[in-house]
């Protein structure tokens, strides 16, 4: 940020590629030394945001330009600025707001080099996680005493950090044990999932539930979500995110919506989602070109928006959870009232681009009343243990390959890892020739197998493994004829 103050007409003029939001700090900066009871210099101020070729965006270069008029007009010293970062929005008044992308800034400034970072106090947290000190500011005021020595910084109070086990609990769900299951074997083995049943069996409640039962994150893939909400302005000042993301876009979502995109690239809710679920409720209502722009980044665990000159990557590294009703009326089964061409119009749908990146299928029914009365399901904490008990073992088993689950393991490795036993194998053939299951399906019901021996903790997969990773592809059948 350099500002340069000249002789002549009075005037205020802000180069740089600066957005529109950026423009009108003019209003904000003028409007904020005046209030803070600071001189605002009748000369021509010129503030150049370098380097001038690229384009600034948003609210947060107010601070730092009301700062460099400070101290080109000697209000404040230079040289101490000089070692100092700063991040906030005025407010007329003069007192500092918060922006999103904290952490990012906070990040950048450390390895720019520099000291501390002059930021409101809801920011102050993020630039503590990015190893920077933060000067935390109420207003435009207080950060002028802080520059001219004349007051020392508020300490920072730390944010409280949860165990990430917050959200809601498995144990909610009354009966539906076999769902409840499958959520294990998808969390388990980090395969994605697809839940079918009709209106109102618990679909929606079971996937909410997928965050509480996954491995807690790690240091690094808490920063890479914290960084994330941070810039989708979702995360102010909380500290580090400790909770894995749920994303549930409507299905009216656009493709760059999902993905990313826009003019000025933005993350979508694929990135949103990164090291946590995306669900994708009425997955047949969906448009198809959303379903389809979500493969890729699906596959490859990031996504690349091009603009112009500028080539963005995102990362989206989520488990993909979709929830679909049976047919068109909901009712499926022997109640179903759908015609014939709703039907096929349906499984064209949902076979389309998604469903054969789905190893697991499970049919959700209505639960007997004696069930819902009776069953108390395990707490989530309890299903949890298995769960990384489990994805241990298959980060012992692939950790040389770079892998850490079975979800990812290519049809490759899986000959060679899987370990089944002759009688597995032979079983699995014998599905194969009988319900004549594509080369994918195979492959598909044999990861899942190996999840299934993992949370066993069985070194092999034996044939009782096979068929109940088989049952769950086969019981929907409509939808495993369409994969
Ligand atoms: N198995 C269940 N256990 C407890 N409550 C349930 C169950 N299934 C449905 N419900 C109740 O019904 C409501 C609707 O469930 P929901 O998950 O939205 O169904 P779906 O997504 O299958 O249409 C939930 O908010 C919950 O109160
Ligand atoms: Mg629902
Ligand atoms: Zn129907």
């Amino acid at each position: 940020m350099e500002a340069h103050l000249q002789r002549g007409v009075p005037g205020f003029s802000i180069v740089g590629l600066p957005d529109k939001a950026c423009q009108e700090a003019k209003e904000r900066v003028r409007s904020g030394i005046t209030s803070a009871e600071l001189e605002w210099p009748l000369r021509r101020i010129t503030v150049n945001l370098a380097p001038a070729g690229l384009r600034k965006e948003g609210s947060g270069f107010d601070l730092p330009i009301a700062l460099a008029i400070l101290a080109a007009s000697h209000q404040i010293p230079a040289e101490r600025l000089a070692q100092h970062a700063a991040l906030g929005e005025l407010a007329l008044d003069g007192r500092v707001r918060p922006v999103p992308g904290a952490l990012v800034a906070a990040e950048a400034a450390r390895r720019a080099g520099l000291d501390r970072l002059i930021c409101p106090p809801e920011s102050a947290p993020e630039a503590v996680l990015a190893g920077i000190e933060p000067v935390a500011v109420q207003h435009l005021a207080e950060a002028g005493a802080y520059l001219r020595g004349a007051r020392e910084p508020a300490p920072v109070v730390p944010a409280e950090r949860s165990n990430g086990a917050g959200g809601p609990d498995l144990a909610d769900v009354r009966g539906q044990e076999r769902a409840r299951r499958a959520l294990e074997l998808s969390a388990a083995g980090r395969h994605n999932l697809l839940l079918a049943g009709p209106p109102g069996t618990g679909k929606t409640m079971l996937a909410r539930r997928l965050p509480s039962i996954l491995p807690p994150m790690t240091a690094a893939e808490a920063i890479e979500v914290t960084r994330i909400s941070s810039v989708g302005g979702l995360h102010h000042g909380g500290g580090l995110a400790t909770e894995r993301p749920f994303r549930a876009p409507h299905h009216t979502v656009s493709a760059s919506g999902l993905v990313g995109g826009g003019a000025q690239p933005t993350p979508g809710e694929a990135t949103l989602a990164h090291h946590g679920v995306l669900f994708l409720d009425e997955l047949s209502e969906f448009a198809r070109p959303s379903l389809e722009a979500l493969r890729q980044p699906l596959e490859d665990g990031h996504v690349t928006i091009v603009r112009g000159q500028k080539v963005m990557a995102f990362p989206t590294r989520f488990m993909l959870v979709a929830a679909s009703n049976p047919c068109p009326c909901g009712l499926g089964g022997d109640e179903c009232t759908c015609s014939t061409a709703d039907l096929a119009r349906h499984h064209r749908r949902l076979s389309g681009p998604l469903l054969d990146r789905i190893d697991v299928l499970v049919a959700v029914g209505r639960p007997a009343a004696g069930a819902l009365r009776d069953e108390q399901a395990p707490r989530s904490a309890a299903v949890r243990e298995r769960v990384v008990a489990a994805r241990e073992r298959q980060a012992d088993r692939l950790g040389s390959h770079g892998l850490t689950c079975n979800a990812q393991m290519p049809a490759r490795l899986l000959r060679e890892h899987a370990e089944a036993t002759p009688s597995a194998l032979r079983l699995l053939y014998e599905l194969h020739d009988r319900h004549r299951l594509s080369a994918r399906g195979h492959g598909r019901v044999l990861r899942v197998a190996r999840t299934l021996a993992d949370l066993d903790d069985s070194p092999t997969v034996g044939p009782e493994h096979i068929t109940l990773a088989a049952a769950l592809r086969l019981e929907t059948t409509a939808l495993a004829a369409a994969a």
